[in-house]
């Protein structure tokens, strides 16, 4: 015998051992007969997960448990649904749909009610290898009501392929097509329960929950799948989650879980989270809820998972409404016409079963007191509409619709004729009608995307205890909001819960514990930015060029900083380059004219031109000081002016030489004295002092760099400072070392000439203008290295201009004076006069 044989053999053996002969029972709400025959399960009592009924060999009696208010009503709703389309003449004209329904406990009686809805007609399940052609007690079986005891029957339904359409069973594991192939259901999954309930949360703005879940398969697959949604989005986070203690059968708490319950309740008073998610079973709630009204919780915001939300047994406990605000998701509501009289009518007097085949009757199909008891809840049953109930009702009419088909009915009559559940199963799969206003079909999961709607519990007396407040959409996968909700807060404030105070713009989350929620508000410093949609916890460095002020969310380009025209000190300094310039210009134009007069000479001949026109090309370049550095004028500062500075000094030390140096080696080394006439040596000793400064400037640049550079004023971070390289200063020592060699050789030359005519005198000039040249640069220095501003790119164009004015007017000035005023001064004459004289006074 093959496994799947044998443990259906073991299975039918089971069933002869449970099923024992019951009385007749005419009529019953729980059957009626038909061509074709539906199983129904529902949970007409219920009891958290027990299995003391295993330890003896018996089907546990149900109505030993307390009763289900809600369970009653869908049963009837099946009823309710196979009796209209009875009487309707159009779904299945001539054909009587039958029904046999079983109470199932909540999860303690799904395998015997499996059994005897597979077993044939005489009780009798045969062990084949091909169940085509065979055909079982029911065709189709609605129900049962949770997803545990839904997959416990599945498994069984499944060898068979008998369809079963369950109506409030949310589990994503029926999704899943391999292993229940026979399931289809009349609700969306638990998904879009779980997605409606964060979008809701998103829209409240609640980041912080607390989640509550009952013991079971429930509690733990949903309160995973709702961590599971919020680790994706991140935005809301989960203070604690705990597991509601299981009440025994009796109802009452033993001390450990007594415990368990007030470590959670004490949990519960203290933290800052407002929101409780409950997902459990509601008969397990009802103590917990005592408790919670018992220990005065104020304030929260409960959310109710379907299983509980629209329950009207702990809506009665009007006390709670003291513990906050009640929010549920549930299917929407559909009002079904006719169903309020029929929940409470007395059927007992209704149909005779007819004699078609053997009686018989199967355990837990009886509820005296259900009906009564619904009685009594009528008014709140009324009032809140059919939600799950029309699920039940819908599962109904898919299978009449698909019977439908298989029957090939028209207006009239029906081809009856056997069907298989599993060619219903295909059919059904199919089916697409229109049920009181609503499109109904199976989606690819074999789910129906019914709207679900979020509820708020009202207890006012007249209106709908559970009132709508939004409508999620599973194919949009999006909340409408229809009403406002009424809050059990002062002045009806949205109650607020989350971590943490979201923080202003710009400034940043310093988290606090594990939290993404949790965090303090940081002030973004000046200089960084937070940009949020980047990173909410990192104040971000502001690149380079901008800046930012406290808490800003963006950088701004900071101000630069340089020399600019229109202010006094450039003006100032460009005045004196003016100056210089048009001096220079004069005095070169003056030098020309009279370049052959024994002044001109004496100053130095050709060789002034060679210091007047880099001096004025200096002044005409001084420019490049103002404005925005760039290369090129950073290249000039470094580089152009001190070439033409030691141009200028080497040409005046060289004259120097020769004033008082040329006649004393003409006489004692002749041969030297040739030579420094034959190879002009003046020349070739300004070029090599000019090889020998460009060789120290190109080194400079090279060690350094020309690119302008921009810094950050430290007094004003708003500013940056455009400036050349600042390092430049060591080159400028180096200058300024070079230069004043040369000017010491230049006065030591001019210190041995002091007795010459003072034509011929240059040592107060040099010794002034060398002094003047060399304190400016060291004070520049100085200055460089204490101060960064603009002030010393203004200190270094003043210093270059007076430097350089110093030579042109210091040095040829006097000269020019004497060319124009005193002419009789400026003749071979005169001179050979004054070097008599000297001559004289010498000897
Ligand atoms: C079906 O028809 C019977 C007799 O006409 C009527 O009493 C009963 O209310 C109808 N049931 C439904 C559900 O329409
Ligand atoms: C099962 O029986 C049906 C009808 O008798 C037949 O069409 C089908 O091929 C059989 N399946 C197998 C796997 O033998
Ligand atoms: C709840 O409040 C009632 C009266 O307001 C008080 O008697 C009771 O001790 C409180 N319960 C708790 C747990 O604080
Ligand atoms: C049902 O009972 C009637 C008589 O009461 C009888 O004529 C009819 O044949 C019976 N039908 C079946 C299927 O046994
Ligand atoms: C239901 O209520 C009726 C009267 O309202 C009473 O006669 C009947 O005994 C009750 N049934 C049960 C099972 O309590
Ligand atoms: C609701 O609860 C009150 C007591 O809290 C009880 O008297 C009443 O019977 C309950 N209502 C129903 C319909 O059970
Ligand atoms: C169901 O039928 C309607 C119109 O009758 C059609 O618009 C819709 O696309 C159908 N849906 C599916 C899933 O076939
Ligand atoms: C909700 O309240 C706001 C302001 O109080 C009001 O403008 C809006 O119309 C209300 N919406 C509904 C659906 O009642
Ligand atoms: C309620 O509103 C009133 C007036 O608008 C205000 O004075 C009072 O402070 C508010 N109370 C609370 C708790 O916000
Ligand atoms: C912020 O970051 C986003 C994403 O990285 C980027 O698209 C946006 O340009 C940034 N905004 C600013 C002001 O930097």
């Amino acid at each position: 015998m093959e496994p799947q044989a044998r443990t259906l053999h073991l299975l039918f053996l089971l069933l002869h051992a449970l099923t024992k002969p019951v009385e007749l029972i005419e009529n019953s709400d729980f059957h009626l007969a038909g061509d074709y025959l539906l199983g129904g399960l529902f949970t007409l009592h219920a009891n958290v997960k027990s299995i003391t009924h295993l330890n003896y060999l018996q089907v546990p009696k149900c109505n030993e448990y307390e009763m289900k208010v809600l369970g009653y009503n869908l049963m009837q709703a099946m009823r309710f649904a196979v009796e209209e389309i009875n009487n309707c003449s159009t779904l299945l004209p001539g054909v009587q749909l039958g029904y046999e329904i079983v109470d199932v406990c909540y999860l303690s009686n799904n395998i015997q009610p499996g059994l005897y809805f597979l077993a044939q007609d005489d009780d009798f399940l045969p062990i084949l290898k091909n169940y085509s052609h065979y055909m079982p007690h029911v065709m189709a079986v609605i129900g049962p009501d949770n997803s545990e005891a839904a997959i416990t029957v599945s498994n069984l339904l499944s060898y068979f392929l008998i369809p079963q359409v369950t109506y409030s069973a949310i589990s994503d594991k029926l999704r899943n097509k391999l292993r229940f192939p026979a399931m289809l259901r009349t609700t969306p999954s638990a998904t879009h329960h779980i997605e409606a309930m964060v979008q809701l949360m998103i829209h409240f703005h609640w980041n912080w929950i607390v989640v509550l879940v009952s013991n079971d398969d429930y509690g733990r697959e949903n309160g995973q799948l709702l961590s599971q949604r919020l680790v994706n989005t991140g935005d809301i986070c989960i203070a604690f989650q705990e597991v509601l203690p299981i009440p025994s059968p009796s109802q009452d708490l033993g001390p450990e879980e007594q415990r368990q319950m007030n470590n959670i309740l004490d949990k519960l008073r203290w933290t800052s989270a407002r929101i409780v998610v409950v997902f459990s079973p509601e008969l397990a709630l009802h103590n917990f809820f005592l408790q919670v009204v018992h220990w005065n919780l104020t304030g929260l915001v409960w959310i109710a998972s379907e299983s509980w939300a629209i329950d009207p047994v702990l809506h009665n406990l009007t006390e709670l409404r003291h513990t906050g605000t009640f929010l549920g998701i549930t299917i929407q509501r559909v009002s079904i016409p006719g169903f309020s009289k029929f929940r409470v009518q007395n059927t007992k007097a209704g149909h005779s079963m007819p004699n078609k085949t053997n009686p018989r009757a199967t355990c837990n199909q009886d509820c005296d007191a259900c009906l009564n008891i619904t009685e009594s809840f009528s008014n709140i049953l009324m009032l809140s509409g059919e939600r799950v109930v029309y699920s039940v009702y819908s599962a109904v009419y898919a299978v009449a619709h698909a019977l439908h088909r298989i029957l090939r009915c028209d207006q009239i009559s029906c081809k009856k004729e056997t069907v298989y559940p599993w060619k219903l199963l295909l059919e059904l799969w199919n089916v697409n009608f229109t049920l009181l206003g609503n499109q109904l079909f199976f989606d690819q999961q074999g789910d129906m995307p019914m709207l679900l709607d979020v509820i708020q519990w009202q207890w006012d007396l007249s209106q709908n205890p559970f009132q709508s407040i939004a409508s999620y959409s599973p194919t949009q996968k999006r909340l409408t909001y229809i009403n406002n909700v009424s809050w059990h807060t002062p002045n009806n404030t949205i109650p607020v819960s989350m971590c943490s105070k979201s923080c202003q713009p710009g400034q940043m989350k310093k988290p606090v514990g594990l939290h993404p929620c949790c965090f303090e508000c940081v002030d973004c410093l000046p200089g960084t930015y937070l940009n949020r949609s980047a990173d909410e916890f990192n104040c971000l460095p502001c690149p380079g060029s901008m800046w930012s002020h406290t808490n800003d969310i963006t950088c701004f380009k900071r101000r630069q900083a340089y020399l600019e025209w229109q202010e006094a000190p450039t003006i100032v300094v460009a005045i004196l380059a003016a100056l210089g310039f048009f001096s220079t210009l004069a005095i070169l134009l003056i030098f020309w004219k009279h370049f052959q007069t024994p002044m001109v000479r004496s100053a130095g001949g050709s060789m002034c031109f060679l210091m007047l026109v880099p001096l004025l090309l200096a002044f005409g370049m001084v420019p490049v000081y103002v404005g925005p550095p760039t290369a090129f004028t950073c290249f000039c500062r470094q580089a152009f002016f001190t070439v033409c500075y030691s141009i200028c000094l080497s040409c005046i030390t060289v004259r120097s030489f020769q004033i008082v140096c040329v006649f004393k080696m003409a006489r004692r080394l002749p041969r030297a004295y040739a030579c420094w006439v034959r190879y002009h040596g003046p020349y070739v000793f300004v070029a090599f002092i000019m090889a020998i400064k460009m060789t120290l400037v190109a080194g400079n640049m090279l060690a350094t760099t020309i690119n302008p550079i921009g810094r950050t004023d430290p007094d004003d971070p708003n500013v940056m400072i455009l400036s050349c390289h600042p390092n430049y200063r060591n080159g400028l020592l180096f200058n300024v070392c070079m230069d004043l060699l040369l000017s010491m050789i230049g006065f030591s030359f001019a210190y041995m000439g002091k007795e010459l005519p003072t034509n011929y005198n240059e040592a107060k000039f040099i010794t002034l203008s060398m002094t003047f040249s060399f304190t400016s640069s060291i004070s520049l220095c100085t200055f460089m290295s204490v101060y960064d501003g603009v002030l010393v790119t203004t200190m270094d164009f003043l210093v270059t201009v007076l430097n350089f004015l110093a030579i042109s007017l210091g040095y040829f000035g006097p000269k020019c004076y004497m060319i124009l005023f005193y002419p009789e001064r400026n003749t071979p004459a005169y001179f050979n006069s004054m070097i008599q004289g000297y001559t004289m006074r010498k000897s």
